[in-house]
């Protein structure tokens, strides 16, 4: 069936029209006009780490749809007591109509696709973050009113946003430049796929250790944080080893004059980004907080309809 795992499994027209339609979504939800074909459908999201932007978004999205979401956490769920992901994807299947779920291993959400008999969506795995990464588009898209050719610059830790950034500018024919310090780097299985679906779309695929060369006539800088869920105990050996990666009043010099600043959120001013940068003027990270909701309504009726 139908699933949003990862956008490696999206092609570059599905991708447009997602983003045509997400824009259509949100021209509706601005003009107050009620657009309601999801009633009667519920979307389950489980949640084994905390959330703010993706939770609330989906939740709303649901809702604005017509429809409705039910919030799980893994703890109050057998999940957390040792029923397996298997049977707990054929029981869900039994009530609603789709699952999103936030887990760790990205097995775990294949598996969880495997079994269900419903569209399953990725809410962020340790490997990816599609919904992300397609809100990301949405937002260079207003702002760029283009994305093919554009130039992309991420500084920072080769995460799972990264990951599924590198998939989405490749997608659509935009250069992508990593810059993260040596052993951080991006997932190979997501370098490789990047670069092979950039043979395809014209996209430059590149990782460097140096945030200059990274940043140097970038049409967009995005950072994340860098120290995510689950790698506190190593947060002080991580502050120095990204201290050069930060994206400062400094680094974005080097970039073109009328470059965007994104970040997925939440952000750590002083860390990754300084609050010159993320509070300036080439700063659209609450736009593109915003775009997670119509990305992700776009979505759910590409699942759902
Ligand atoms: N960017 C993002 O996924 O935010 P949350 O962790 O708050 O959902």
């Amino acid at each position: 069936g139908k699933d949003f795992l990862t956008l490696i499994d999206i092609s570059t027209e599905d991708i447009y029209d997602l983003l045509a339609l997400a824009e259509e979504l949100k021209q509706k939800q601005l003009a107050g006009q009620s657009h309601a074909p999801l009633a009667g459908k519920t979307l389950a999201m489980i949640f084994e780490k905390p959330s703010t932007r993706t939770r609330v978004s989906f939740e709303v999205g649901m809702t604005q749809l017509g429809g409705s979401a039910l919030y799980l956490n893994s703890s109050d769920l057998q999940l957390g007591r040792g029923e397996t992901i298997a049977d707990t994807a054929r029981v869900l299947s039994q009530y609603v109509d789709a699952i999103m779920i936030r887990t760790f291993a990205h097995s775990k959400l294949e598996e969880l696709a495997a079994y269900a008999t419903i569209p399953v969506i990725n809410g962020l795995t340790d490997d990816d973050h599609p919904c992300q990464a397609l809100a990301d588009l949405l937002t260079i898209y207003e702002v760029k009113k283009t994305l093919k050719g554009l130039k992309l610059a991420y500084v920072g830790d080769g995460n799972n946003v990264a990951n599924a950034l590198m998939i989405a500018a490749a997608k659509v024919g935009m250069d992508c430049v990593i810059a993260c310090p040596s052993g951080y780097e991006p997932k190979e299985k997501y370098i490789d796929a990047a670069e092979q679906i950039g043979k395809q779309t014209g996209a430059a695929v590149a990782v460097t250790h140096d945030p200059v060369e990274a940043v140097a006539n970038a049409d967009v800088i995005y950072t994340d944080v860098w120290t995510s869920m689950g790698q506190e105990q190593e947060s002080e050996q991580r502050l120095t080893v990204f201290q050069p990666f930060q994206v400062n009043g400094e680094l974005v010099k080097h970039a073109k004059q009328d470059y965007l600043f994104l970040h997925c959120l939440p952000a750590h001013r002083g860390e990754e980004v300084t609050a010159e940068v993320i509070d300036g003027p080439n700063s659209f990270v609450f736009q593109q907080a915003g775009n997670r909701l119509h990305a992700q309504k776009a979505v759910l009726l590409s699942l759902l309809l």
